[in-house]
């Protein structure tokens, strides 16, 4: 090649490979190569059959988006796979399944954070969470499953924005959306409830999930077994305890995981919230 080949270009010669990543509720993820380059991706897979509408958000929002929390885009494109219309993802590898695992895998070992560290890995995800509203989209589904962690760093990377919302302007005052998206265990209590909801205050909901996670090991009400059962607990209660953490952690903690979306706190005040702390 007498250039260096753009990442468009890239996309048409990918060898998807067999070696499976990860799998997730839409999705197979396998490893893809560029045989010239030797350059090697992720490749998410989806079915255009029953997944056309993931595909096409995950697409749009990960076009639009680039910051060093967000995994990055590297083109798409529908192909045949066995012999199933299916659409492509090209996304920066992760090394989920070594340096980077996810947080739930981390979860699933029962490995925490001390809190310093948590910080140090929230901060940079409120970066990124913030620079993915100002371009107007919502994540809607951030959970330990979509978060990986480079343990070496201490970084983040988000991705998994099949469920993305993606607000047609920038104004977003008094946006109330009813489609209820995500995992019953994750889920905001005004989205379990089918209250109603603002995308980007259950995106805040979701970090708090995550720091929760980072802090206990473990997400609040992982021992409940059935969707009804997590409603009437979270319809029945006014807020999570905060056990064995710092006075400063607890205060954190309770501004994200608010049960009502107008008292949760808002990425600014998270920002400045972290700041004050690492003045001092
Ligand atoms: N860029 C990537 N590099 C390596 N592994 C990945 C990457 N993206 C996703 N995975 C793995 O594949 C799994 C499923 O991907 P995800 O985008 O969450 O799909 P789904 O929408 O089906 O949940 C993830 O949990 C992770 O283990
Ligand atoms: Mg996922």
């Amino acid at each position: 090649m007498s250039h260096a080949a753009s990442p468009r270009e890239l996309t048409d010669h990918y060898q998807i490979t067999s070696m499976i990543l990860g799998e997730g509720s839409t999705s197979t993820v396998h490893k893809a190569i560029h045989p010239q380059s030797k350059v090697e991706v992720a490749a998410k897979l989806l079915s255009l059959r029953t997944d056309a509408e993931e595909y096409r958000t995950e697409v749009l929002a990960l076009s639009r988006v680039n910051h060093p929390n967000i995994v990055s885009f590297r083109g798409h494109k529908r192909l045949v796979v066995n012999g199933s219309l299916s659409g492509v993802v090209y996304m920066d590898l992760l090394d989920t399944n070594g340096s980077q695992p996810t947080l739930a895998s981390l979860l699933e070992k029962e490995i925490k954070f001390h809190e310093r560290s948590a910080l140090q890995i929230l901060s940079s995800l409120v970066s990124a969470l913030s620079h993915l509203h100002a371009e107007g989209i919502a994540h809607r589904d951030i959970k330990p499953e979509n978060c990986s962690i480079h343990m070496a760093q201490l970084k983040p990377i988000l991705f998994d924005l099949g469920y993305a919302y993606i607000h047609p302007r920038c104004e977003r005052e008094g946006l109330i959306l009813r489609e209820n998206i995500g995992t019953p265990l994750y889920m905001s209590p005004e989205v379990l409830l089918s209250r109603g909801y603002d995308p980007f205050a259950v995106d805040v909901w979701g970090l708090g999930i995550l720091l929760y996670g980072m802090i206990y090991g473990d997400v609040p009400n992982s021992d409940v077994e059935s969707e009804e059962e997590l409603q009437a607990v979270m319809s029945s209660s006014s807020g999570f305890p905060f056990p064995c953490c710092s006075a400063y952690m607890a205060k954190l903690l309770g501004g994200m995981l608010a049960f009502q979306p107008e008292k949760r706190w808002t990425l600014d005040m998270i920002r400045a919230f972290i700041d004050e702390y690492s003045s001092n």
